[in-house]
């Protein structure tokens, strides 16, 4: 893409007098092949070709527009993609990251596609969020050459929770997944639900959606084994819009670390429509940025029991739950992402459900456990 850059910029300077002069000089030229003299030859010839590349580069914004307008599909096959990948763990600055980036043909946003052809997967990427700069810029750093290698036609939110509310990852993915498409319509049909600590190591991790809900992180460097555990369905998950609706997305009702991605994957198992599928532990290799628990979001220690008794709830404890339980404060599209700011009210998210479908102590419990961490 510099590359394009610069011979624009010459063909630009040469376009005043370089193209009549070589239109002029074309005919000799296919005289002199007929009759080949040896050295004179060689030079005509090969004046000839440096004046047709210039003329080829004067031309070159028209045949770029011709090709826009006629643009094929990618190819089904992406070359060049590199099994283990070069991960940088070191947190550039904002500038340094846009300056970087502004040169590949991102979109305002965190936006991209490819140029000289129509993706044949477009993906919104979603975010929970809240404090973890560093990460975010390590993050991006990365993360937007990924995918920029798989020829993916995305995007990239960042669903943040204000603070004073205990941090709830489930619902942010849901309110980013009817955020974006409120912001996006269908120009996006897969969705990667993604935490921003995972970096991914292999680039044949394609970030498409399939037949079934598909595992990505597993293989996390964090962990001895790489995958967590049998039934670990966070970290990365690639949903479409029907197979994410057709569970009703993740539950919104755990407050604090833990429980919500054990929710979802028995809401994945346990429906006769979306499938469960996770890549190779060769393929879904991440590296974990290194971090402590962060403060606003400790432990949940009624999860177990939540889970246990989630099934009741799974109708009305999700995305169509999700109505007036949050309230959007902000819409951000900076360069590298665009930020989806968010302030979450945990009674409402509680009250949204119908009392009877929780076991009384168990209500109590959650409501105390809602109110008490505020931070
Ligand atoms: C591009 O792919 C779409 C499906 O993704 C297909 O409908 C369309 O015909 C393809 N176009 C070309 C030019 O192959
Ligand atoms: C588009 O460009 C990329 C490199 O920028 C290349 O790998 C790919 O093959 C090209 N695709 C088409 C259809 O020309
Ligand atoms: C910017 O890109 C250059 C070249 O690809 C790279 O060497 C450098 O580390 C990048 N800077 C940051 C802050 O990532
Ligand atoms: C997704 O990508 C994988 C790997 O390239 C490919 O095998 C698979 O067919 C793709 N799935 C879809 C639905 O395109
Ligand atoms: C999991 O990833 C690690 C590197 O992070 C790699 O050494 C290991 O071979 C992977 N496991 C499998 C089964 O491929
Ligand atoms: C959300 O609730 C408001 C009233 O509180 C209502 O007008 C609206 O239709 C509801 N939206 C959905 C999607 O249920
Ligand atoms: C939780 O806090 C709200 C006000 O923020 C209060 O009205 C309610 O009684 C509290 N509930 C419990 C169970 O502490």
């Amino acid at each position: 893409m510099d590359g394009g850059e610069g011979r624009t910029g010459r063909a630009g300077k040469g376009s005043g007098n370089k193209q009549p002069r070589c239109v002029k000089c074309r005919d000799p030229v296919f005289q002199i092949t007929r009759k080949p003299k040896g050295f004179m030859f060689f030079i005509v010839v090969a004046s000839s070709l440096v004046l047709l590349a210039m003329n080829i580069n004067v031309n070159m914004d028209k045949l770029l527009y011709k090709k826009i307008a006629i643009l094929e599909n990618c190819s089904d096959v992406i070359y060049g993609l590199a099994r283990r990948r070069m991960i940088n763990l070191i947190p550039p600055t904002w500038a340094e990251l846009e300056a970087n980036f502004s040169k590949t043909g991102i979109q305002l946003g965190g936006r991209w596609k490819p140029k000289n052809c129509t993706s044949r997967i477009h993906v919104a990427i979603i975010i929970p969020f809240r404090d973890r700069d560093s990460h975010l810029r390590v993050f991006l750093n990365n993360m937007h050459p990924f995918f920029q290698k798989q020829e993916l036609d995305y995007r990239i939110y960042i669903v943040e929770q204000k603070a004073g509310t205990i941090f709830n990852r489930g619902l942010l993915l849901n309110i980013g997944f009817v955020e974006s498409a409120k912001i996006d319509g269908d120009a996006y049909d897969c969705f990667a639900l993604h935490d921003v600590d995972l970096i991914a190591e292999n680039e044949w991790n394609i970030y498409n959606c399939s037949e079934k809900v598909k595992h990505m992180a597993a293989n996390i460097s964090k962990f001895k084994s790489g995958l967590a555990y049998e039934k670990y369905s966070g970290g990365v998950a690639m949903f479409t819009k029907w197979q994410y609706t057709s569970v009703n997305g993740y539950p919104n009702t755990y407050f604090g670390w833990g429980g919500e991605d054990d929710d979802l994957y028995e809401r994945i198992t346990n429906n006769n429509n979306a499938g469960f599928s996770r890549v190779p532990l060769d393929i879904g290799r991440y590296t974990m940025i290194k971090h402590e628990r962060d403060s606003g979001n400790p432990v949940n220690p009624g999860r177990v029991r939540q889970l246990q008794s989630s099934y009741k709830r799974r109708k009305v404890d999700g995305l169509s739950g999700l109505n007036g339980t949050y309230t959007v404060l902000k819409i951000d599209e900076f360069l590298l992402y665009t930020r989806i700011y968010v302030d979450v009210d945990p009674i409402a998210v509680l009250s949204a459900i119908p009392v009877n479908l929780y076991g009384e102590w168990e209500l109590k419990q959650m409501r105390k456990w809602v109110n008490k961490t505020k931070s």
